[in-house]
């Protein structure tokens, strides 16, 4: 299906404000249900520094220097999605999900999958309207500034192919 709302891709310019817009999102779905050294991991410079070693995979939706909220794909793992909080519920997710899908099945996969934080509910209840199915719970390996954190999390898949 086609969405109105455009979804394109990061500009260098908009690290600073996609780090406060990740550092934000993340604190809203997972301080409450991740491990505290998780979450003492996770500084706005975590994030920019994480960021700007990915920007060529951002793509976002919003205006220029100011975006509502962005993904990125990491072959066939939908590796991150945030959107601000002001544009929850107004279908900008939705747009976002959807690029994804499409940027993974282009890759020639046919099944994409991510990671949840196991007690995220807002986002697992988005992904499951989105047509995503829990398959169970995986161990996923975090990126954090001492090296890894392993975090047990629900996996989601969906087959994407063509
Ligand atoms: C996850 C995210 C991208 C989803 O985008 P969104 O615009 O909020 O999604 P929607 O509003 O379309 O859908 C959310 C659904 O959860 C529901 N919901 C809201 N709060 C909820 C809660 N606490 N528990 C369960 N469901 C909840 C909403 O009612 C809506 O369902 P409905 O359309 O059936 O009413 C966005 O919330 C976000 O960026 N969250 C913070 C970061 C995050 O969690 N990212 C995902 C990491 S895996």
């Amino acid at each position: 299906m086609n969405s109105p709302v455009q979804v394109r891709n990061a500009e260098a310019a908009e690290i600073g404000w996609l780090a406060r817009l990740w550092r934000e999102g993340w604190v809203d779905a997972h301080l409450e249900i991740v491990p505290r050294e998780l979450a003492r991991a996770r500084t706005l410079e975590s994030f920019r520094e994480r960021l700007a070693n990915l920007v060529a995979s951002v793509r976002v939706v919003g205006p220029s220097g100011a975006p509502l909220g962005f993904h990125i794909v990491k072959d066939d793992e939908l590796y991150q999605l945030y959107v601000d909080a002001e544009a929850r519920g107004s279908g900008v997710a939705a747009a976002l999900v959807a690029d994804a899908e499409k940027q993974i099945a282009a890759a020639g996969f046919e099944t994409a999958w991510l990671a949840c934080a196991i007690g995220n509910a807002r986002a697992a209840r988005f992904y499951e309207k989105c047509g995503w199915r829990r398959v169970g719970n995986m161990i996923n390996v975090l990126e954090i500034p001492t090296g890894e954190f392993r975090l047990e999390v629900w996996r989601y898949e969906k087959s994407v192919a063509i």
